[in-house]
């Protein structure tokens, strides 16, 4: 079973595993996949992260998120005033190193059973062959013509000025020949040589810094699985670099002193969830970064002691307020998240993401990909908000050679008996912890089936904006008014966070992709 944001790519996977791949092998089929027809988030130039679980008892974490280039600054954001500037989020100085060729070639190589040809392979015929344009990515293409238009990918993707409507085919040879590289050189064939000169020319020549040294000294790190556990139930996440294992273990430990979780959808339980989101980010916020450039106390963190004195700060009837630092919020949001299993019981989650949409903008021109707009996760002026609104501190400055903080959640969750449950994650930046801690807690606590689990109305709160944030009808108006009343700023949003899971039942598995937008499972 394969869940993804793209029909094409869980396709891909699907063709993989029907071919005696296991699910590693799958899971970097749809990787490249999603690079070719998932424009705006899959990708060749971000990064991400993969949670491994073998059927033989396995774990791995794999650590491919992007780095400050060698060259970046602390302000270089900065204006002459001290004010943000919008370079951190579009143009070639919003980009970090890519990590996504090496993170996908390194699982390869240790835990998949075939080529990097084979895994490839569809990846290379949906570049070559060309696809037809859905209704999704067309309507993807319009909303984001303004930034595409900017940079090299706009004859691509707008050819004669107009985003490619529903039923052109896109095909992207640049692109194809760009994969070829990497099946007949592995991951050099994007870190040096062709590949690597094509990304060090567009950078020169539009102001960016990332050099080909920066290429070459690009390494993923596997680290321990941040492993914990729910009411009996075992979770494995990620670790810093990413917050996203650390929150969503705060939050569950938060949670998991309360014997009687208040029901789905009421006041008492969007009161404590909600607490509990913004306890937990405020950790975040102040304490997680990159490990090798920061004392990152994970140990307290996810203590269940800590988690038992932060729940008696959460009053019975009232909001705490977050103490106010800056609270301004810059909407934006977009990943991709991919789940896979396959039938011996080996389970692989990963997300990935350029950051915002079409991320940087920039297209590399001859190399047929788009660069990420990554820098923009560091705190570009620690105290001042992101994109998402995010208030961070100084632990994620920006340092050469450093990964910037992410929210990426890939989690896998064992059953009381040890064995594959859940494999689920999400898009949607700091919503990503909340909508994918959510789908846990449906089914671990709310008893939901997968499908309800994932489309159920979602709440989300990150400390600040000090405000509880909810889906758009997602919470009834009396919910709301008590909870205004409680002290909330309560916030009415788009959706939070875009899920896809797949979880064990009797029999096999369910697969489940959100239904906020227009990804879908494939499996057999
Ligand atoms: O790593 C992070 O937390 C962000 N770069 C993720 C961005 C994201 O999910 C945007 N998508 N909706």
């Amino acid at each position: 079973m394969v869940a993804s944001d793209a029909p094409l790519a869980s396709d891909a996977g699907v063709e993989i595993l029907k071919r005696g791949g296991n699910a590693v092998d799958a899971a970097v089929a749809v990787g490249f996949a999603m690079a070719v027809v998932y424009p705006e988030a899959g990708n060749i130039g971000g990064g991400g992260y993969m949670v491994i679980r073998m059927a033989d008892g396995r774990t791995a974490v794999l650590d491919y998120r992007e780095i400050a280039p060698l060259a970046a600054t602390r302000d270089m954001y900065l204006d002459d005033h001290g004010n943000m500037t919008n370079k951190s989020v579009v143009g070639p100085l919003a980009s970090g190193v890519p990590g996504a060729v090496a993170g996908l070639t390194e699982a390869l190589t240790k835990y998949g059973t075939m080529s990097l040809a084979d895994v490839m392979a569809p990846a290379i015929r949906y570049a070559e062959q060309g696809f037809v344009v859905d209704r999704a990515l067309a309507r993807s293409f319009t909303g984001n013509e303004r930034l595409i238009a900017q940079f090299a990918g706009a004859p691509l993707f707008l050819p004669g000025g107009e985003p490619l409507a529903v039923g052109a085919r896109l095909v992207q040879p640049e692109l194809a020949r760009t994969l070829h590289r990497i099946v007949v050189q592995g991951a050099p064939g994007f870190y040096s040589g062709e590949t690597a000169k094509l990304i060090a020319d567009e950078m020169r020549r539009d102001g960016g810094i990332i050099t080909e040294q920066d290429l070459a000294r690009y390494k993923p790190v596997w680290r321990e699985p941040l492993k914990s556990t729910y009411r009996g139930f075992t979770l494995l996440s990620m670790p810093p670099s990413s917050s996203g294992g650390v929150v969503v273990t705060e939050t569950l430990n938060i949670l998991e002193g309360v014997t009687n979780v208040p029901a789905f959808g009421s006041t008492d339980y969007a009161h404590l969830l909600g607490s509990a989101y913004q306890r937990a980010f405020i950790d975040r916020n102040e304490k997680l970064a990159d490990p090798a450039f920061a004392n990152v106390p994970l140990q307290q963190l996810t203590d269940k002691t800590y988690a038992r004195k932060l729940r008696a700060t959460i009053g019975d009837h009232r909001a705490t307020p977050t103490p106010a630092v800056a609270k301004a919020m810059r909407e934006g949001t977009e990943t991709t998240h991919y789940s896979v299993a396959d039938a011996a019981g080996n389970a692989v989650a990963t997300t990935t993401t350029l950051n915002a949409l079409y991320g940087s903008g920039v297209y590399v021109t001859g190399g047929g990909f788009l660069l990420n707009d990554e820098m923009d996760d560091f705190a570009a002026a620690p105290g001042k908000p992101n994109m998402f609104g995010l208030v961070q501190g100084e632990a994620n400055a920006i340092q050469p050679g450093k990964r910037m903080l992410s929210a990426m959640s890939p989690t896998i969750v064992l059953d009381r008996n040890g064995a594959l449950l859940l494999v689920v994650g999400s898009r949607g930046g700091p919503r990503i912890i909340t909508s994918t801690s959510q789908v846990i807690l449906n089914i671990l606590d709310h008893h939901m089936i997968l499908s309800d689990a994932v489309s159920a109305p979602r709440i989300h709160h990150q400390a600040l904006p000090d405000s509880l944030q909810y889906e758009q009808n997602g919470l009834s108006a009396a919910v709301v008014d008590s909870l205004k009343a409680m002290g909330y700023g309560v916030q009415a949003i788009g959706g939070v966070g875009l899920i896809n899971a797949i979880m064990r039942v009797n029999g096999g598995y369910e697969g489940m992709s959100d239904p906020r937008s227009s990804g879908r499972p494939t499996g057999y």
